[in-house]
């Protein structure tokens, strides 16, 4: 039983922490990564590997189960896989995962299967290589398919590809998307667009989930899925007779604050208790100066304490100055 249990303010139990362990990316994604130079974290200041691991032991004893591996990308760097295993041996720890760009996933495909990693999160929000190249900066569409190809035999499941939805991007292609869940396993996941950091990502207005289930809808019925408490805020469903499933994430138009169990620890060691807050707390600091685990708990009970109930309503008028790529999506 974990000593402790955060449970905030609202009575939120918060069991889900996101781990990003660089804020370095291989892509320029237009909704993520600004395309001009910006500021990135010094090697000293990105926590280490161990330090990572010091302050997840500490939140499964605090009742975290679950964790998901994000960055930056998370498979640029150096002993990713290494870290995965250890992290995995952690007892408590009910379900691992990772989101990755997917440009290096076949390469290192086996390593993370033998790491202890089943669930797999792939960014994919088109399937033509030369508008991959337009949203991505880099000509990667082939690696990635190769990648999420070779993650199917190997077995790994679920594989949850995620496509932002744009308008004027990829708006054309969300039947095609959808309509790979026929063919495989995949649960293909629609994501509404958040207007984070500078990253200025074109689109002429919002593309909303009720109107992108409303297109897809012309494949067939989409039919709900029971959520489960693992579930996250996707709405899950399923094409009669499809091998896999359909997401919808909508954190635009119908926001899933007042069930969000989640915190996320910031590649620069800070507990960071919304996306899209800029509030957060140091946990690396007391880390290096050698404070007991005692000490280290009460910055997570702190973060907790201070969760908000709710990103603001509109969200054009968020404070979170920093682009996705350094928080993890
Ligand atoms: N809006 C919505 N989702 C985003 N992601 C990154 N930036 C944004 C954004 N601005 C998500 C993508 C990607 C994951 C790492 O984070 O789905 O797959
Ligand atoms: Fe990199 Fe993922 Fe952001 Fe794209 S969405 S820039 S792949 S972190």
């Amino acid at each position: 039983m974990p000593e402790d249990q955060l449970i905030d303010r609202y009575k939120r139990h918060l069991n889900y922490l996101r781990i990003s362990i660089t804020d370095r990316c291989n892509l320029r994604c237009i909704y993520c990564n600004p395309r001009l130079p910006g500021k990135k974290l010094q090697h000293k200041e990105v926590l280490r590997y161990e330090e990572i691991l010091r302050i997840a032991r500490l939140s499964v004893r605090l009742g975290i189960n679950k964790i998901r591996v994000t960055g930056g990308e998370p498979l640029v760097r150096q002993g990713c896989c290494e870290f995965l295993e250890k992290l995995a041996a952690i007892d408590g720890l009910d379900d691992i995962s990772l989101t990755t760009n997917g440009i290096l996933l076949k390469p290192h495909i086996d390593t993370l299967l033998s790491a202890g990693i089943k669930r797999l999160n792939i960014s994919l929000d088109t399937l033509k290589p030369e508008k991959y190249q337009q949203i991505t900066g880099y000509d990667g569409f082939d690696q990635v398919w190769e990648g999420i190809q070779r993650a199917l035999e190997k077995g790994f499941h679920p594989i949850k590809l995620n496509a932002v939805a744009i308008n004027g991007v990829n708006d054309d292609e969300l039947t095609q998307l959808a309509e790979l869940s026929f063919q495989y396993p995949f649960h293909i996941r629609f994501i509404e667009l958040m207007p984070i950091g500078k990253t200025a990502a074109p689109g002429a207005g919002p593309l909303l989930i009720p109107e992108i289930k409303k297109r897809i809808q012309t494949l067939g019925n989409l039919i709900p899925i029971r959520r489960t408490i693992n579930d996250g805020p996707a709405m899950r469903y399923k094409f009669k007779d499809a091998m896999g499933e359909i997401g919808f994430i909508s954190p635009v138009s119908n926001h899933f604050c007042s069930e969000c169990n989640r915190l996320r620890l910031t590649a620069d060691g800070h507990i960071l208790n919304c996306l899209l807050s800029d509030v957060c707390e140091d946990i690396k600091a007391p880390l290096r100066l050698g404070l007991l685990d005692d000490d280290l708990k009460s910055v997570f009970l702190k973060a907790v304490a201070r969760k908000p109930f709710q990103h603001p309503e509109n969200l054009t008028l968020l404070t979170q100055p920093e682009p996705m790529v350094s928080i993890g999506g």
